[in-house]
């Protein structure tokens, strides 16, 4: 009798736990959605093209070079992901149109934009920057982010909603040392990220940002590879190792998710514990 307790209880424990399973991989799920990923042929980029296509999401990748393009393309069909490609310099108006006309043309419809594109083409101290180093910054960093947005918006707003999500920086809170120009500008994705989540959740569309700290990519390969910068960085972190892209990636893809559905005008800091707000 006793047995025959213990036996239903244990049932009806599993039935209740694959019922909670189902609920969280169909909240995961990106299937039949379609996500523009910007700067996408590698480092942080191409690891939320992958978080995002390993969930489902047809993933449209981008950068400037045609050879990065097609290397990524090749990556990504090898793991089975749905993936289109195409060039995009995201500071060039005609490759934006481009490249949000290729996704409609090609997948009918666009539900995510992953805006990732940034460029830092200055160190050094901030009253030597020049006019031409701001301009460069803002136009990539900041105006494309907004452009884009502004681009796919209403074609989100036809699919019943859908997500908006801007790659900042540890540096957008903490200025980074020789950096800036590049620093204000990720401290501006901040802004943009509260300025546009009321007006774009009237539209069902949710818009929030992740700050990740020193993540290995080519881009921050001054910083990683120099063990003395490692030695200093591990002092400021919780978790003693830099970041992957794919700890960043996975998070784009969480914010994506319905599991996130109640998060707009937020950013997340991926940082390793590092000490940039409270
Ligand atoms: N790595 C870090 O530690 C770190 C930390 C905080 C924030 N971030 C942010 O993360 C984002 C990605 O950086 P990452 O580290 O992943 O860089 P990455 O590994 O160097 O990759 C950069 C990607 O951007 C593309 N790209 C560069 N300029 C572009 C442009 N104007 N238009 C379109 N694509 C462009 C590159 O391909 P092509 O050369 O073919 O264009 C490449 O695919 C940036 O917003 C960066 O500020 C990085």
């Amino acid at each position: 009798m006793h047995c025959r307790v213990m036996l239903r209880s244990v049932f009806r424990c599993l039935r209740t736990n694959l019922v909670a399973g189902q609920r969280n991989m169909s909240q995961s799920s990106l299937s039949g959605k379609v996500a523009i990923v910007t700067a996408s042929t590698d480092g942080i980029g191409l690891a939320a093209a992958q978080a995002l296509g390993k969930r489902g999401a047809h993933v449209v990748v981008s950068s400037r070079r045609q050879a990065n393009v097609d290397k990524a393309v090749a990556l990504l069909q090898s793991q089975s992901i749905q993936v289109t490609g195409t060039t995009c310099n995201v500071g060039k108006r005609e490759d934006r149109e481009k490249l949000v006309q290729m996704t409609l043309d090609r997948c009918g419809a666009i539900d995510i934009l992953v805006s990732n594109a940034a460029v830092n083409p200055f160190f050094g101290n901030i009253m030597d920057s020049t006019e031409e180093v701001w301009d460069k910054i803002l136009d990539v960093n900041v105006k494309s982010a907004f452009l884009m947005t502004k681009l796919v918006a209403p074609h989100i707003e036809k699919r019943g909603g859908g997500n908006v999500i801007f790659v900042s920086s540890v540096a957008g809170y903490q200025p980074m040392q020789a950096l800036g120009p590049y620093s204000v500008s990720k401290t501006a994705l901040l802004g943009l990220t509260r300025a546009l989540a009321p007006e774009l959740a009237q539209s069902n569309i949710r818009v929030n940002c992740v700050a990740p700290g020193i993540i290995k990519t080519r881009f921050s390969s001054a910083l990683w590879q120099n063990e003395g910068v490692v030695d200093e960085l591990k002092k400021q972190l919780c978790i003693k190792r830099v970041g992957e892209p794919e700890e960043i990636g996975s998070v784009i893809a969480f914010l994506c998710s319905e599991e996130a559905s109640y998060i707009t005008g937020e950013t997340i800091t991926v940082t390793g514990g590092m000490n940039c707000r409270l």
